[in-house]
């Protein structure tokens, strides 16, 4: 495995690459790799010839007041995990190589922002929509695997593609899990020991929401009830929404999601329900 610095030595890679009918699958990360990034990667393996490992802690994604400066680093680590994952080329590059110059063009996420964390982070989507179309260019990925365990991004990322004819094709990965059921996220190193304890409830409080919606009944309230019996972390919110519209209306499939505030971690987690077809 290599790892690249720089957007010059990755475009030559994928060039001789491209030349020689190689087919690329692009995993995008900000590093701080658990088995839900390698999970991705084994299925980029299965359905590619070569496998990109971006890892890159975009600030454009981050409010003025999150946590950029300390969101988890450990690139040793990471090309370790990435190498035995199977991963071909780790692109790892600065934040001025990646943002040379102040852009002059934006692009902005449109009503599927306007709900669950978009609503709570403004702005945050539009910096994933930035990064994630400088990866595409530059890797020029047949496919490209993002978790559903973030499912408003995959979302508006599946849209983005769809809106502006992006040449590649987006792949969905299941949320990987703790045996207790939380789901596996690089912010989970945040979390104190008795919060780490209180956090598998947000799991079971979605899979309770979930048999009140397939019951037919609205499952927020008592799931709100749930959570707050539990756990000591603040709820930033508990939605339900179409999928992957994220619109009021539902119709086949919705997203049951929500997000906690710990001390030092905030953690997202959804449930996608069908309500067709069960
Ligand atoms: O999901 C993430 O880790 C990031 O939002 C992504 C897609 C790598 C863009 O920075």
């Amino acid at each position: 495995m290599q790892t690249i610095r720089t957007v010059e030595e990755l475009k030559n890679w994928v060039r001789e690459e491209k030349k020689s009918g190689q087919t690329i699958g692009l995993v995008p990360t900000m590093g701080f790799l658990h088995e839900g990034h390698l999970s991705l990667v084994e299925k980029a393996k299965q359905e590619n010839d070569k496998v990109v490992m971006s890892i890159f802690v975009n600030p454009a994604q981050f409010g003025p007041n999150e946590d950029f400066d300390r969101y988890p680093r450990d690139m040793e680590r990471d090309q370790q995990l990435a190498a035995s994952a199977g991963t071909d080329v780790i692109f790892a590059p600065s934040v001025a190589e990646m943002y040379p110059r102040e852009s002059q063009i934006s692009i902005s996420a449109g009503a599927q922002a306007e709900v669950l964390c978009g609503a709570k982070r403004p702005g945050h989507f539009d910096g994933v929509l930035k990064v994630v179309t400088k990866l595409f260019h530059l890797t020029e990925p047949n496919r490209a695997y993002f978790g559903q365990k973030d499912a408003q991004q995959l979302a508006i990322i599946e849209s983005l593609v769809a809106d502006y004819n992006f040449p590649l094709e987006i792949r969905r990965g299941e949320t990987v899990r703790e045996a207790d059921g939380l789901a596996k996220s690089s912010r989970n190193v945040y979390l104190s020991e008795a919060e780490r304890r209180e956090a598998p409830h947000l799991h079971a409080a979605l899979q309770l929401g979930k048999q009140l919606v397939l019951g037919g009944e609205n499952p927020l309230q008592e799931m709100s009830e749930y959570l707050k019996e539990r756990i000591s972390g603040k709820i930033d919110y508990i939605e339900l929404h179409d999928y992957p519209t994220l619109s009021k209306e539902i119709t086949d499939e919705a997203i049951l999601a929500l997000a906690v505030q710990f001390e030092k971690a905030r953690l997202i987690d959804n449930v996608i329900i069908k309500l067709k077809g069960n």
